[in-house]
């Protein structure tokens, strides 16, 4: 047996009671093993035999490694939000377990006789933490104690999407629905109806898209008209891949019907994201960024078929990302009121996630006066608009919030904003889903002013 795995076996008590359970188990004789422990020698080989399985270099040891370079590993929401039954079905691993486990329903209910309604997509507060590892994808590692524990994920059911609360579904069949696992986590979270006297249900995109020059948002008019208050941020949740690859998650303006790039329904997201290693892409790394092993091989790209091999410098890979980024940019030009910009630019790289997406820096946020997450505006933006709440304000913060001037909004407007944030934080520009990423942006820009 390897050193490895003896250092592994014998670090602690912990480890010494695994492996006992397993011996009661091997040793049990019709007394379900609870309580009895066999002879320890012999059923002592049998298990160590068994967990050689996978704790040997070329399995758990070699997947542990690459997984050291996934954000999945190392990313810091899962220890900022434990304690957080809204954020933990999706950035903790009991919480993850809990929803997919329990079939929580993605729907929003009206609580009692209340008028108002609550979003059911929660987990409980004894399940909400858990930073994500192997456990959280694979189910049943540690039950039967064979190499076949890896192969039920946690879920590869169909998923209800929690931004329209339920009404809409996502079904990547591709692969053995293994993507619906993926997107189970990696997709947007609800814009609802938060103003005050409103009854906090989810937002109605298609009213939006029906009558795009009403107003949304308006300081001027009575307050219970604006469903929800524009604020730095107002945002649509990181997760955008999932609506986009499944072309389900735009704010649809126009009359033409929306196409859909063959990814959505021949590719899966293991096959891009979990592709054999290259660099530092590939594998459990969960990264796609140059490695293009997924996309060459005898079904998808290759040598003769129109677009040719897949490479960083493929002309139809270039001119697709360069044409989203130039929508990108051209509709954020177009968000303007008296010439200050809606969105907010972010110059620093650390901090801002997508700025090498857009020449400008866009971050996805508003530009809106925030003491606490944007209290002095960006440098990149000439001057940022009046918060249109002051809760929780001192007196200095509302006078430096009374200088600045006061945004509206538009429905076409709100509907530019969620479709660009879902179109900048897809991350790809229009890999995941070119055709339907480029008819959202195309028609979000010919219906703004
Ligand atoms: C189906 C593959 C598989 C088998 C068989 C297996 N393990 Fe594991 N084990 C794993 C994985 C995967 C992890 C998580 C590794 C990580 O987090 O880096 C793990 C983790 C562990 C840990 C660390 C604590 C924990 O639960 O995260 C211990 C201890 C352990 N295994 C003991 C054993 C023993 C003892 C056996 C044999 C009786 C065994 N394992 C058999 C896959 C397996
Ligand atoms: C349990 C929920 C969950 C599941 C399931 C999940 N992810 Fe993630 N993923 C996350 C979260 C949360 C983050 C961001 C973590 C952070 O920043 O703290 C993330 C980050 C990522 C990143 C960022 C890349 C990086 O390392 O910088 C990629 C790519 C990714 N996931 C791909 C996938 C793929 C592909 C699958 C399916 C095989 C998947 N994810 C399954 C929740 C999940
Ligand atoms: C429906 C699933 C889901 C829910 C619910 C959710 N998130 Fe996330 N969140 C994600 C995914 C997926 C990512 C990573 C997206 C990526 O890297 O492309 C993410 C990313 C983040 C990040 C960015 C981390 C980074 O990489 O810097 C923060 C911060 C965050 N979430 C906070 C929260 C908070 C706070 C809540 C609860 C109020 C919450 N999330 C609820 C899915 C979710
Ligand atoms: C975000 C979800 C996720 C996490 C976290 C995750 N895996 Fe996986 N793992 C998968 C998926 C999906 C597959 C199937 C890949 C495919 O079909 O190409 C897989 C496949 C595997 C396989 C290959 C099984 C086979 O079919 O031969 C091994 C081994 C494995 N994972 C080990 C691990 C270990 C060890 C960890 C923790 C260090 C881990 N996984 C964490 C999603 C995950
Ligand atoms: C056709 C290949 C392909 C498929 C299929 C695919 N992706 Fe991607 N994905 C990419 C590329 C390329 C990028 C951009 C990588 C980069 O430049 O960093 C990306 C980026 C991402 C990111 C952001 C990475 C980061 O560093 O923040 C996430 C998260 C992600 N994809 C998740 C998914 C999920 C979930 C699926 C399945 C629903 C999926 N992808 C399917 C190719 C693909």
């Amino acid at each position: 047996m390897t050193r490895n795995f003896l250092q592994m076996f014998f670090k602690g008590a912990l480890i010494i009671s695994a492996a006992s359970m397993i011996l009661a188990g091997c040793a049990k004789d019709g007394n379900d093993g609870i309580g009895l422990v066999g002879p320890a020698g012999a059923n002592g080989k049998d298990a160590i035999v068994t967990c050689k399985l996978c704790h040997n270099p070329s399995v758990v040891d070699s997947v542990a490694t690459q997984f050291q370079l996934s954000k999945h590993e190392f990313g810091e929401a899962a220890d900022g939000e434990a304690g957080n039954t809204a954020c933990a079905p999706c950035h903790e691993q009991e919480g993850f377990k809990y929803v997919c486990n329990m079939n929580i329903p993605a729907t929003f209910a009206k609580v009692g006789t209340d008028t108002t309604y609550t979003n059911l997509y929660m987990t409980t507060a004894t399940t909400a933490y858990g930073k994500l590892g192997c456990f959280t994808c694979h189910s049943s590692l540690h039950t039967s104690y064979g190499y076949a524990d890896f192969t039920p994920l946690t879920t590869v059911a169909p998923v209800p999407m929690t931004m329209w609360a339920g009404a809409k579904t996502i079904n990547l069949t591709q692969d053995g629905g293994k993507s619906n696992l993926c997107v189970k986590c990696h997709q947007p979270r609800p814009f609802t109806k938060s103003n005050t006297g409103q009854d906090k249900n989810v937002l109605n995109y298609a009213q939006l898209v029906s009558l795009p020059n009403d107003t949304f948002y308006s300081p001027t008019r009575s307050n219970i008209l604006n469903v929800l208050k524009p604020s730095y941020r107002t945002h649509t949740h990181y997760g955008t891949v999932g609506a986009i690859f499944a072309g389900k998650g735009g704010v649809e303006f126009g009359t033409q019907p929306y196409p859909q790039s063959i990814h959505s329904t021949a590719a899966s997201c293991q096959n891009c994201h979990m592709a054999p290693m290259t660099g530092a892409a590939g594998g459990h790394s969960f990264k796609a960024k140059g490695n293009f092993n997924g996309c060459n091989n005898a079904t998808c790209h290759k040598v003769g078929q129109s677009s040719g091999l897949m490479s960083a410098s493929n002309a139809d890979f270039v001119s697709d990302q360069s044409g989203i980024k130039a929508l990108l940019t051209a509709i954020a030009s177009k968000l303007k009121i008296n010439g200050v910009e809606i969105l907010n630019r972010n110059g620093d790289a650390t901090t801002n996630l997508w700025y090498s997406l857009t020449a400008n820096h866009y971050d996805g946020y508003l530009n809106i006066y925030d003491p606490v997450n944007n209290p002095t505006g960006s440098t990149y933006n000439t001057t940022m608009f009046k918060n249109p709440s002051t809760t929780g304000f001192t007196a200095a913060q509302i006078t430096t919030n009374n200088s600045l001037p006061a945004i509206s909004l538009t429905n076409a407007q709100m509907g530019a904003i969620i479709n660009f944030q879902l179109c900048l934080r897809e991350y790809s520009l229009g890999v995941h889903n070119y055709k339907y990423t480029n008819a959202l942006l195309t028609n979000t820009l010919a219906i703004l002013p």
